[in-house]
C-alpha cells in the first residue's frame, strides 16, 4: 500500500474545521494579530480561488487568497498557507502554491501579493514589492512583502493602503 495518497481540492465548507486546526497549529493564537490577518478579518477569502491538500481523505494542507486592492491594483492575498507538521518536505506547500497563483491569474488577478518568507516564496516566481510601498493594517516587514505581477508596470502602481475589496 501506498504511503501516502495525495489530492489537491477546491475548498469548500466541509474543510472548515480542519483548516482552522491546520492553522492554529501552524500560526499558534498570534495569528490574528497578523497584518495580513488583520486584511482578511475585513471581508471574506476567494473560496474558489483557495485550495486544499488531502491524504486519505484527511485535510492536511491549506491555503486561502483573499481578494485586495493593494494601491490601484486589483489583485489577491495569498495566505495563510500551511502543512500538517507530519507531511511538511513533500513539496505539497509549493504546489499549493503553484495552483492557487494559476487559478488567481486565470481569475485575471493583477497581482498576487503576500507577506511571508523571500527564500521560501521567491524560488515560486515571487517578487519583493518596492520597500515600504504597500501600507498594512498593522505592522509589517516590508522585506517580506511580496508580489507575482501580471506584468511589468504592475510594480509602479503597487503604492498605498492594502484592503480587502469585494471579489
Ligand atoms: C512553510 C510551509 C508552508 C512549507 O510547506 P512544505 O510543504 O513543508 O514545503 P515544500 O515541501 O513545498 O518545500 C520544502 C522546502 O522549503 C524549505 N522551507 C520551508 N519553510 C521555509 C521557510 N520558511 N523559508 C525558507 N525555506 C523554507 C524547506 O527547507 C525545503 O527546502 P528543500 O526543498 O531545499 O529541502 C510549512 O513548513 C508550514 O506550514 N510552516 C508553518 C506555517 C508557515 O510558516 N507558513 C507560511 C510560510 S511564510
Amino acid at each position: 500500500m501506498k504511503k501516502h495518497d495525495l489530492v489537491y481540492l477546491t475548498e469548500d465548507a466541509t474543510h472548515h474545521d480542519a483548516i482552522e486546526l491546520i492553522n492554529e497549529e501552524a500560526f499558534g493564537p498570534g495569528r490574528f494579530v497578523r497584518a495580513a490577518a488583520r486584511i482578511r478579518e475585513q471581508g471574506p477569502h476567494d473560496q474558489t480561488l483557495s485550495y486544499i491538500c488531502a491524504d486519505r481523505g484527511e485535510t492536511i494542507a491549506s491555503v486561502r487568497m483573499t481578494p485586495v486592492m493593494a494601491g490601484g491594483v486589483k489583485g489577491h492575498l495569498l495566505g495563510p498557507l500551511a502543512v500538517r507538521p507530519s507531511h511538511k518536505n513533500m513539496g505539497i506547500g509549493r504546489e499549493l502554491v503553484r495552483i492557487a497563483v494559476e487559478a488567481a491569474k486565470k481569475k485575471g488577478s493583477d497581482a498576487i501579493i503576500l507577506v511571508g518568507d523571500p527564500p521560501y516564496y521567491m524560488p515560486l516566481g515571487f517578487e519583493k514589492v518596492a520597500y515600504a510601498a504597500l501600507t498594512f493594517p498593522g505592522p509589517v516587514d516590508p522585506a517580506r512583502v511580496l508580489v507575482i505581477p501580471a506584468n511589468a508596470d504592475i510594480h509602479d502602481r503597487l503604492k498605498g493602503e492594502i484592503k480587502w475589496r469585494a471579489g
